[in-house]
């Protein structure tokens, strides 16, 4: 059997960042994987993250499984950070996760259970993994239009022609905030308008969101979610802690359901908990007992908080100076739109032959579709990457 395995494609964000190890180049520009980085390259633990940690190691006990949904604890906390008071809590199922894309693959897995009918729909583009999952799983796929090429805003009008073909019983995958790969978002009146649009045709909305708080702020990055949550009957919505308490390696993520009704909400948590069974059984611990202990000390969600805004302030920073550099060496201000995007990334828009010259001449790294990875710039880079865009002709 082994001897007759087929070679499967690889995923070009991971393939990216090999390309990037193996070039020996010490001035090269890593703007591919989304891992925030600070002004030194480095990927800090969070300051309240050390600090739970330290008071895990002192306090912890047992290290006995908890539940298959995780600690009910941890997907409290998670609800009241994603959700606020926007749905009643009777209504939400809630089950840890190894990552948001174990509470991504889940929720795929669930739909596909009970409705082998539904289509998926995923915005063209998409983070290549929603649908590499999809096809993975033999499910129905269908794209809807998302980015204007030209502007490098959301096409919304296209978006919602393409969604009108959505049919009762389909599924449509949104990104929460910062979405990836483009950095355009929805504002709140095309929410409500995707909202209505999503109740009127009976589809139920799926929420990725895996950026909360590197946008326009905690609170305000969850208003999109929170504004569907409360207004359609049902939501599924993944939440992920990779990058806002910037615990990648430790894979804490959170898979919602929010149910038609209270009465509802148990066979919701049962169907969760069957597929973490059937899945990898119990989820991983550290990151989400980590995570729970910040959000329900004040001291330290405040300290999370604060360096999280000061990350999300520094990322909005380099946008600014990169679109002012842009300005500055184009004499033009059709690069504006970087300093519009919110969150990790923004996509460009140059050509893959573009692409691969920035990375051939200037050693900058981001991914083929041109989407880069604003927190891997610094002040140095800035003027780097500017010149690159400049000379590659974008
Ligand atoms: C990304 O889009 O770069 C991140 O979500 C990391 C990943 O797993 O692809």
């Amino acid at each position: 059997m082994l001897e007759k395995l087929t070679q499967h494609p690889q995923d070009k964000i991971l393939m990216l960042m090999g390309m990037y190890a193996a070039d020996p180049r010490a001035d090269k520009v890593d703007l591919g994987v989304g891992v925030y980085r600070n002004a030194e390259g480095v990927t800090p633990v969070m300051r309240a993250i050390k600090a739970a940690e330290h008071r895990l190691w002192q306090e912890q006990t047992t290290k006995a499984y908890t539940g298959l949904a995780g600690d009910p604890a941890y997907g409290d906390a998670m609800r009241g950070l994603v959700l606020g008071d926007a749905v009643d809590a009777a209504r939400v199922a809630a089950a840890a996760t190894p990552g948001g894309t174990g509470a991504v693959r889940q929720a795929f897995e669930m739909i596909r259970m009970e409705n082998p009918d539904a289509t998926v729909w995923v915005s063209d583009p998409t983070w290549p993994n929603h649908i590499s999952i999809l096809n993975h799983l033999g499910m129905t796929m269908r794209q809807y239009r998302y980015f204007d090429d030209e502007t490098r805003a959301v096409d919304f009008p296209a978006m919602m022609a393409d969604l009108a073909d959505v049919k009762s019983g389909d599924v449509v995958l949104l990104h929460g905030c910062c979405h990836n790969p483009t950095g355009a978002n929805l504002n709140l009146t095309e929410w409500q308008a995707v909202a209505d649009h999503l109740n009127a045709a009976g589809a139920t909305p799926m929420i990725d969101i895996a950026y909360q708080g590197f946008g326009d702020g905690v609170e305000q990055d969850a208003a999109g979610t929170r504004l569907i949550a409360s207004q359609c009957p049902e939501t599924l919505i993944a939440a992920s802690c990779s990058k806002n308490f910037g615990i990648y390696r430790e894979r804490t993520g959170l898979l919602m359901g929010v149910a038609p009704s209270a009465d509802l909400r148990a066979s919701v948590q049962g169907t969760f908990n069957h597929l973490n069974r059937q899945n990898y059984s119990f989820p991983p611990d550290h990151g989400a007992r980590l995570v729970t202990m910040i959000l329900t000390d004040d001291a330290l969600r405040a300290d999370w908080q604060a360096e999280l805004e000061e990350m999300r302030l520094g990322m909005l920073q380099l946008r600014q100076d990169l679109a002012a550099e842009l300005q500055r060496l184009t004499g033009s201000d059709r690069f504006g739109f970087v300093a519009q995007h919110r969150g990790m990334f923004s996509r460009l828009g140059a050509n893959p032959d573009q692409v691969q010259a920035m990375r051939e001449k200037h050693g900058i790294y981001m991914v083929g579709d041109s989407r880069l990875n604003i927190a891997g710039l610094n002040a140095q880079t800035v003027p780097i990457l500017a010149r690159a865009i400049a000379d590659a002709g974008v």
